[in-house]
């Protein structure tokens, strides 16, 4: 599907594939500035990783490079500068050791940390809804996912503070943004002053008490790896509490529909990007178990989710030149819906990379 893409956009160009809606084999373009921009060369490392083809590592490096004028600073950012850098720089970084990558997402990861505010204890997720929907400090849930640029830059640079934040961001939002069911708010919101939590919220799910799916896989692949980062089991107990919140409200195929409390769920669309980031989470988490039976439980469980997701219903396979078909980005906005979008993909190969990596490490375990 990489090379089918490749033939199909201009390559030469800072412009990258993000989605195909459901009656199109086009892809939508965005520029670097996207949430989305880091999904594509992540995509493309991960390929390089695991075909070396020279060729594609050319690819990766070129829109790997085209994100580095995130740092400029006529743009203002938000969060999502964490899947930004983390995607592109760091897995760069991590697969070729090349100093040059190390260093831009160093600096990205000062970028998102000026969004912490000590006196909340979160990053600011979206600073232009202070003015457009009047959220004064606002946190989503998809920012525990950018905590990984923040643990990732605490261990491989200077300032130690990072740590501190990525850790006092997650304690803050487990203490607010989750229902007594382990259930998630999108939306967090404090008072900037006081740093004071005021209320949960949703923004892309169904309604402000319902479940979106993709922002309880955030949480779970969030909490896990701020687990793998700590070692307090706090959060791994949190983390199996709110995986089996997901687990528990599944339909059979295990891939959810957008909401998990949409009304007339079966005739609701479903989200395969939320799969996808489950079952990579869920691979990690089963690898950090200290219960053999729990571990066992997540691995089977993400096994089927990716079972299903490369079934011919859920794969792309000719039809589109994506990996995957019938995600949803934002329903309630009306857009991306039934569709193939690049965070989708990136995390199914991302956890497809996880499940080779890790079964080929119980297997080494097993023979000894
Ligand atoms: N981070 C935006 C989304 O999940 O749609």
């Amino acid at each position: 599907q990489v090379q089918r893409t490749l033939q199909l956009i201009e390559n030469d160009s800072c412009m990258l594939p993000r989605s195909i809606n459901t009656m199109s084999d086009k892809w939508n373009m965005t520029n670097a500035y996207d949430w989305t921009s880091g999904f594509w060369p992540g995509i493309l490392w991960y390929d390089y990783e695991n075909t070396g083809d020279e060729s594609v590592k050319k690819e990766a490096e070129h829109y790997t490079n085209c994100l580095a004028d995130l740092l400029n600073p006529e743009h203002p950012g938000d969060h999502d500068l964490g899947f930004q850098f983390f995607c592109s720089f760091v897995n760069a970084y991590r697969i070729t050791g090349d100093p040059y990558y190390k260093k831009i997402a160093l600096a990205g990861a000062d970028k998102l940390a000026a969004f912490f505010n000590p006196k909340v204890g979160t990053i600011l997720s979206w600073p232009h809804m202070e003015k457009e929907k009047g959220w004064p400090h606002n946190t989503i849930m998809d920012n525990m996912m950018n905590l990984d640029l923040l643990f990732w830059a605490a261990r491989n640079g200077n300032n130690k503070d990072f740590y501190r934040m990525a850790e006092s961001h997650a304690r803050v939002t487990m203490q607010h943004q989750f229902r007594p069911d382990y259930t998630n708010y999108h939306v967090a919101i404090y008072d900037t002053v006081s740093g004071n939590f005021i209320k949960g919220l949703t923004n892309q799910g169904y309604s402000d008490e319902s479940c979106w799916s993709r922002g309880q896989a955030w949480a779970i692949y969030g909490f896990t790896m701020v687990y793998r980062e700590t070692g307090n089991k706090e959060y791994l107990r949190f983390a199996e509490k709110l995986a089996d919140a997901y687990l528990t409200r599944l339909p059979d195929d295990y891939v959810p529909y957008w909401d998990f409390d949409a009304p007339d769920i079966q005739n609701q669309p479903k989200d395969v990007s939320a799969a996808a980031v489950c079952a990579s989470a869920l691979l990690e988490l089963s690898s950090l178990e200290d219960n053999e039976a729990m571990s066992e439980y997540y691995w089977q469980a993400a096994e089927h989710m990716l079972n299903s997701l490369a079934s011919d219903y859920y794969r792309c396979g000719n039809q589109k030149t994506a990996f995957l078909l019938h995600a949803t980005g934002n329903m309630p906005a009306g857009y991306e819906i039934d569709a193939s979008i690049n965070y989708a993909d990136y995390y199914y190969i991302e956890a497809l990379h996880r499940y080779k990596t890790l079964k080929r490490i119980n297997t080494l375990s097993e023979k000894q």
